[in-house]
């Protein structure tokens, strides 16, 4: 029976998994033998009792050698590539351009690797969007940190001792983290505002009861798959003129502004920080590529200008119950396009959502970008 391994995230803080007992259960009866490494979910609360028990083998680490497909969420380290059979299957997140080495590596073994971040954003692929349900949870937390900085309260409040007004929340960036944000800001009774590039973003901002701020002359800059095209320095200017003034009213701003392939566009420079009120609280979804605040360090909580910014790394992963429940699921609906019943692994990757987000195959890199990204390199 061919054998799936899941095994304990490596990564410091990674407290995620990528089979919940529910997913393992469904692997399972698609005849695959299921394999867990001992501890693997203890961190998001799946013990290994409770994988045991829907027939999963728990094992040492060093089982994944026997493995045939392996489910993970962060990239395997070149030590964990090396200790992967060559020609198996790998399911997890990779994020090609910031680990070609182990992009290497996987195409040296002659792992099929299916990145879960290069999934195509098609209806088809919907139940298979990791990166759509991770920023789901990252917005969600963003705006709790954000709240439990804050030296004020988020809902207006009405009490015998005074009226409160509502807390003022800024989105920078209306995709799927932004809205999210902006509909949980909005639960907690905040008063909330929200820019984007993309036109269409406004009609969903409106409809969680926030208010977009236009910039006038805007073009629309959706660009291929519904992600934003790089804005002109000139929008820029302009946005950070339309938004400087909110901002500086703000209790609390979000962004999550990102655009596909490129470092995160800086919105926020350290002059608009320094007008903000003191004890205002920034978290920069967006610090893990660059940031979209200038003054964001990366892992950590900083105060300047007596502003807090936030800019926690790998926020899913603080969640890690519900956000590995729901990658877990995402990594079941891909498995389940290449594995028919009987356990049996089909290796053709044809099918339009494998092709797209087939990495390595072979003893090839499958994925146009990260080959040029290789070349440019090796050129170097
Ligand atoms: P993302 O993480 O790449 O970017 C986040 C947001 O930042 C986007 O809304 C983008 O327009 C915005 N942004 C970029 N530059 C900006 C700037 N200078 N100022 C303000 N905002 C800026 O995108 P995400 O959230 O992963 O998805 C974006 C869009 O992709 C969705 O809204 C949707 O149209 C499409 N999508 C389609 C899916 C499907 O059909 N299966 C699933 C998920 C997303």
């Amino acid at each position: 029976m061919p054998s799936v391994f899941v095994p304990k995230e490596t990564l410091p803080g990674e407290q995620r998994v990528a089979a919940s007992p529910e997913t393992l259960a469904k692997l399972r009866d698609l005849g695959l033998d299921a394999i867990v490494e001992s501890g693997a979910g203890a961190a998001a609360h799946f013990s290994d009792e409770s994988y045991a028990k829907v027939g999963g083998r728990i094992a040492s680490t060093a089982e994944v050698n026997q493995a045939e497909l392996v489910l993970r969420v962060q990239p395997p380290s070149l030590a964990e590539v090396a200790r992967m059979p060559s020609g198996c299957v790998l399911v997890s997140m990779i994020v090609p351009s910031q680990r070609l080495d182990v992009v290497e590596a996987l195409r040296a073994k002659s792992i099929s690797t299916l990145a879960m971040d290069l999934i195509p954003r098609i209806s088809r692929a919907q139940s298979m969007d990791a990166l759509s349900s991770q920023a789901t949870v990252a917005g969600y937390k963003a705006v709790l940190l954000g709240a439990a900085h804050m030296p004020k309260l988020c809902p207006l409040l009405m009490t015998a001792a005074g009226t409160i007004p509502p807390a003022k929340v800024v989105v920078f960036g209306a995709g799927v983290a932004g809205l999210q944000a902006i509909a949980t800001a909005r639960r907690l009774g905040c008063a909330v505002e929200a820019t984007d590039v993309r036109l269409a973003a406004r009609e969903q901002v409106l409809s969680l009861g926030a208010k977009f701020i236009d910039v006038p002359g805007t073009q629309d800059l959706e660009g291929a798959g519904g992600y934003a095209k790089e804005a002109s320095p000139e929008f820029l200017r302009r946005q950070r003129e339309e938004v400087a003034k909110r901002v500086a009213e703000a209790d609390l701003v979000i962004t999550t502004a990102q655009v596909p392939g490129r470092p995160a566009p800086r919105l926020m420079d350290q002059g608009m920080v320094s007008s903000m009120r003191a004890g205002a609280v920034i978290v920069d979804l967006a610090v893990e590529s660059g940031g979209n605040c200038a003054l964001s360090e990366l892992g950590k909580v900083v105060v300047k200008h007596g502003v807090t910014i936030v800019g926690l790394a790998n926020l899913p992963a603080s969640v890690p119950t519900h956000a590995s429940e729901l990658y877990a699921k995402n990594v079941l609906a891909l498995v389940r396009l290449f594995v028919t019943k009987g356990g049996v692994i089909a290796r053709a990757f044809e099918d339009e959502v494998l092709a797209g987000c087939l990495l390595t195959h072979a003893g090839e890199v499958k994925h146009a970008a990260t080959m040029e990204m290789l070349t440019t390199k090796g050129a170097k």
